[in-house]
């Protein structure tokens, strides 16, 4: 069986897929593989471990011909994927949702949340400059956690994971949305079920926990931004399309929220000029499932899915 890999990756998945014979074609360069490249190196392959900044769409199915039986995309996400395109051809799609990785992303936004009320990188920016100049009372004020609303859009793995810290940890009330009620998440005594707008007039921190899909797309757009608090800081580790970027600029630098932690953007790996002058925004480049633990254990599962259907098993995650 032939395997095409678009960039090198964790060795967990190397080695399941070597230890089953078979023959591994690893783009060499750590970058995404050229379109042009993919669409020559793909042709006759059994499966392809493709990447969520790789375009997988009917022209390279057909670029691969009869042989292609199952994508696995090393990513929890799969809006790279033409998902129709593949089930045309009976092609199988999975995507990599390891606990070790919702775990991970749930972290990363944590961090981004205490990053942003304690302001951790403006102080670190203001002590390097050597604008230290001795302790003083109004130095840097930020806003603590404890006794704030967090308000969660989408409740799937890491939205709950990220209620779990929050709610277990540092005594915040919750406040969900989601396209279903969420009996995990409402098992808190203070976890409440609100529409996104009353989410949005009610929250404190507003994290955002949803895939890319034509209806989340612009989820939060500046009419919805308008109902945040003055005060409140958005989080988005999911897609950047899920935020209309412009309309967020608009609100932080017009202080019509207080600041935003961001991981994800609109047009990656553009990250505009205007949100990098800000220094009310806390950004990480697409690293919230950055860690050794969730990427060996991503690299495994999308083994484990190729091996699983050309061993003519189910896959084990299908992306759905
Ligand atoms: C995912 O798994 O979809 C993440 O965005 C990768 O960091």
């Amino acid at each position: 069986m032939n395997i095409l890999i678009t960039r090198p990756i964790p060795d967990a998945g190397i080695k399941a897929l070597r230890a089953k014979g078979y023959k591994l074609d690893i783009y060499e360069k750590d970058a995404v593989m050229p379109r042009k490249l993919l669409l020559k190196r793909i042709k006759g392959v059994d499966a392809l471990l493709s990447l969520l900044n790789d375009k997988i769409d009917g022209k390279l199915f057909d670029a691969a011909g009869l042989r292609l039986k199952v994508v696995a995309n090393l990513a929890v996400g799969f809006d790279n994927v033409d998902l129709p395109a593949a089930k045309a051809r009976n092609i199988v799609v999975t995507n990599t949702p390891a606990p070790e990785v919702s775990e991970t992303v749930a972290e990363h936004t944590i961090a981004l949340m205490f990053a942003l009320a304690h302001r951790i990188c403006e102080a670190d920016r203001f002590a390097r400059a050597d604008k230290y100049r001795g302790w003083g009372p109004n130095m840097l004020l930020g806003t603590d956690i404890v006794g704030k609303t967090v308000g969660i859009i989408g409740t799937g793995r890491i939205g709950e994971g990220v209620v779990r810290r929050l709610f277990d940890g540092f005594g915040v009330k919750i406040v969900y949305s989601d396209i279903k009620r969420n009996p995990e998440v409402e098992k808190r005594e203070f976890a409440k079920y609100l529409s996104i707008e009353q989410l949005l007039k009610t929250a404190d921190f507003v994290s955002l926990h949803v895939p890319l899909l034509p209806s989340t797309r612009h989820l939060i757009n500046a009419k919805r931004l308008k109902l945040m608090k003055k005060t409140a800081f958005l989080i988005n580790t999911s897609r950047g399309p899920i935020v209309d970027e412009a309309a967020l600029i608009t609100a932080l630098k017009k202080r019509r929220i207080a600041g935003a932690g961001i991981d994800v953007y609109e047009h990656e790996p553009e990250i505009p000029k205007a949100l990098r002058k800000l220094e009310n925004v806390v950004l990480t480049p697409h690293t919230a499932s950055a860690t050794i633990e969730a990427r060996q254990a991503m690299s495994k599962l999308a083994a484990d899915n190729i091996i699983a259907v050309l061993s003519e098993k189910n896959a084990l995650t299908p992306a759905k």
